[in-house]
């Protein structure tokens, strides 16, 4: 193997807005982004276009460079990039000259053979939080990790990789924050100090260039908004999707569906949408129905509107070989299938049998399988469900030489999934006219919350699962991605009932709340457990719509601010060890003030970590300080959960569905503090895509406790409110009570107590 060193810096030139710097073996370019974005891109062969999956923005910012003796320094208003030209580092500072993080002086960046690799110095306290979806703890210091989009059915906790591919992450060290993403989709490695003696990091890729974003903001939120502005920010979701969601693999048939559906309304517990996984298609043939099983699909879903449900159907990427089957003979014609180098189609097998893979990776072909969600939206489809796009095949190797147009699968495979998910989104919003399309995708990469909510896949029906997928959950959830959901209940395997009551109380605090099993697993629907606990998920469902006006504001923030529902307390509290601990660091903020503490279902006590500040336990207003530990009860019918001193909550009365009017009343709850605080609450349509033309309804609410009252301020936005009255209550006021109903107005007015 040829080892390649980047060497010493020869010239230094500003060409078209970057700063390049040439050694005898590469070139680099150093782009701006923003004063606290720094782009450094080194190759041996730059491409003529400057090309990314994940970016959205171009450098925009201008810099200031002064070449020194030994070094080139590049200042922006935030950061100081030191540029050592013997040999050529790259070495990240604040202003004030405090280490964010610089290259391992010895050997910086090089190539093995077409491997790059680029080794950065570890600093004794540093810890590194990110990846996404990505096994093992909340601090990823001592692991290392592959990214390659992989169909990792029966994986357990410490399997890599898994389906998702976001070469992100941020580094903790010193009491300061840095973020740095790898914009690479070759297969990619990350070692944090796990394999180097603890001496260094080390990120790299089989193939491609050293092209990193730096983010040298102060604080992980500010990081967040960076990335977030870098690779996208969400639109707003489909409130329906927010709603609880049930599916398997599969409901049959339309029979089935039907009654499922109609269960849920004859035992009042609320729903929203209903999944046909597979099993609802002709021969898995994608865009088809099964005319057996699935005779009048538009006669199905209008029984289901009737019920107020919304239905979301599955698609997978293999397209069958089959004669009589449109999609697969316009795909032959027209050349939109992968191929091997001598033109002849790559075949694989996946459920239809052997199948062709549409070349997501190019326009025309995202055109085509966008139009064709017509089979489906037609009757009315309204959520689009893909899956097996990192792509599986049985068999899980697809040869490396399958070509997508002029690219070959190493360089592919990682944004299969999210080009896959790109079409559909992009297809199904022009089809759906105006409503938003609800994507769900199983693969993906860094830019993926642009098209898609995403699931974490396979998992079981363990407790360990259970504690793992919310660690899934709040590292997705640093990556840009906010509508996150888990197989609640687990997809393989059995659960046990106190297991599925457990894990549907969690659910209610997680972005996506959908239940999931795989064929031949017992059934899940709540009524399946017995009476008692059908009365407890019954009631946890309840509370997941009660809260709803306060997590449909919080995907607000995440579309504004790129800061996701499920937030590790690292995010808050990034200096508090204790935040790491194992024992705590499945623990999470669930939009602003909510903490949650997840808890194994034969739990009967847990031990849970509250953070500065005073907390309030959500079912008794129970007040606790917070840097401690408390130990606490954690009955089935009551997971740990506790609300921040302070938290305004906006909720509301029980409604079966989000497409029922409710009762028309807001209730703003309010947990006392002597700090005041704020919140800024968010209501719109939930369906169209009016709210990009203002018709939304914003306004920030603000607790005073000095002055003992609560202002609503004015109302920004075209959109009237559903709610016509507001009524305050009070969590923790003592004596001075605070629950007052007043008419819902757009303009400022302030209740007292
Ligand atoms: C894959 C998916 C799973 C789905 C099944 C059948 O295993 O991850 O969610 O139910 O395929 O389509």
């Amino acid at each position: 193997m040829q080892i390649e060193i980047l060497g010493n810096a020869e010239s230094v030139a500003e060409q078209n807005g970057a700063l390049v710097i040439k050694t005898q073996q590469a070139e680099a370019r150093v782009m701006v982004y923003s004063p606290t974005i720094i782009r450094v891109c080194i190759s041996k062969h730059f491409s003529a276009v400057d090309e990314s999956f994940a970016v959205i923005e171009k450098p925009q910012d201008e810099f200031t460079w002064q070449k020194l003796h030994d070094t080139i320094e590049l200042t922006t208003p935030a950061l100081k990039l030191v540029i050592n030209k013997y040999p050529l580092r790259f070495n990240f500072y604040t202003t004030d000259g405090k280490p964010l993080s610089e290259d391992d002086p010895r050997f910086g960046t090089n190539w093995q053979a077409e491997r790059v690799i680029n080794y950065r110095k570890l600093y004794p306290d540093e810890k590194f939080i990110g990846l996404g979806e990505k096994a093992g703890d909340l601090d990823r210091r001592g692991c290392n990790y592959v990214n390659w989009n992989t169909d990792a059915a029966m994986h357990t906790p410490t399997t890599d990789p898994l389906y998702k591919t976001f070469p992100f992450f941020i580094g903790l060290h010193s009491g300061l924050t840095y973020g740095l993403f790898f914009d690479n989709t070759h297969k990619s490695y990350f070692d944090f100090g796990a394999t180097t003696d603890e001496q260094m990091s080390w990120f790299g890729a089989d193939g491609g260039d050293m092209n990193y974003f730096f983010f040298g903001a102060q604080g992980i939120r500010n990081i967040l908004q960076d990335y977030t502005w870098l690779t996208g920010r969400m639109e707003m979701p489909p409130l329906w999707s927010l709603g609880y969601q049930q599916c398997r693999w599969s409901y049959m048939s339309a029979e089935e569906v039907l009654e499922v559906a109609t269960k849920f309304r004859e035992r009042n517990i609320p729903a929203d949408v209903m999944y046909c996984d597979i099993d609802y298609m002709d021969g898995y043939k994608i865009f088809t129905w099964n005319k057996k099983t699935f005779p009048d699909p538009e006669g199905m879903i209008d029984q289901l509107k009737a019920m107020n449900f919304r239905l979301v159907t599955i698609v997978d990427p293999g397209i069958k070989i089959d004669d009589n089957y449109a999609e697969y003979k316009e795909g032959v014609e027209k050349h939109y299938f992968a191929t091997y180098p001598n033109g002849e189609l790559y075949t694989g097998s996946v459920w239809p049998g052997r199948c062709h893979f549409p070349d997501f990776l190019n326009e025309e072909v995202r055109e085509w399988w966008g139009a064709s969600f017509k089979a489906l939206s037609a009757p009315g489809v309204e959520g689009f469900w893909n899956d097996m796009n990192e792509p599986a095949a049985w068999g899980q190797n697809i040869p490396w030489m399958v070509k997508f147009g002029e690219r070959f699968m190493p360089e592919i495979r990682n944004v299969y999934g999210m080009q896959m998910a790109r079409a559909t989104y992009n297809g199904t919003k022009r089809i759906l006219n105006n409503k938003r399309p609800f994507i769900l995708t199983r693969a993906a990469y860094a830019g993926t919350q642009r098209y898609s909510a995403v699931w974490t896949g396979d998992n079981a029906a363990t407790d360990e699962h259970m504690l793992f997928g919310q660690r899934l959950v709040n590292s997705l959830g640093l990556t840009g991605m906010s509508l996150i959901g888990v197989d609640i209940g687990g997809f393989m395997g059995n659960p046990t009932p106190e297991l599925m009551v457990r894990w549907n109380s969690l659910g209610v605090y997680t972005p996506m709340f959908r239940n999931h099993a795989a064929l031949g697993m017992s059934m899940r629907e709540p009524w399946q457990w017995g009476e008692a606990y059908e009365q407890i998920i019954k009631k946890d469902i309840e509370q997941r719509y009660k809260l709803l006006p306060y997590i449909y504001s919080g995907f607000y923030q995440s579309t504004q601010t790129g800061l996701p529902l499920s937030r590790t307390l690292a995010i808050d509290y990034t200096t508090d060890e204790n935040v790491f601990d194992i024992k705590y660091q499945n623990q999470f903020l669930f939009g602003d003030s909510i903490l949650v503490a997840p808890v194994i279902s034969t739990a009967e006590t847990a031990e849970v970590y509250l953070p500065a500040g005073d907390w309030y336990r959500l079912n008794s207003d129970e007040k606790f300080a917070g840097n401690q530990v408390v130990n606490t009860p954690a009955p089935l019918t009551d997971l740990p959960v506790f609300i921040k001193a302070g938290a305004i909550i906006p909720m509301q009365n029980i409604i079966q569905s989000t497409n029922e009017p409710g009762d028309g009343v807001l209730l703003i709850n309010v947990w006392n503090s002597d700090k005041p605080s704020s919140f800024v609450y968010y209501e719109d349509d939930g369906v169209t895509y009016n709210y990009q033309k203002r018709a939304y309804h914003k306004r920030t609410i603000t607790f005073d406790p000095q002055k003992k009252e609560i202002v609503f301020g004015e109302a920004e936005g075209n959109y009237q409110s559903k709610y016509s009255k507001i009524q305050v209550v009070g969590h923790g006021f003592g004596d001075s009570t605070l629950d007052k109903i007043t008419n819902n107005s757009n303009s400022s007015f302030s209740i007292a107590w």
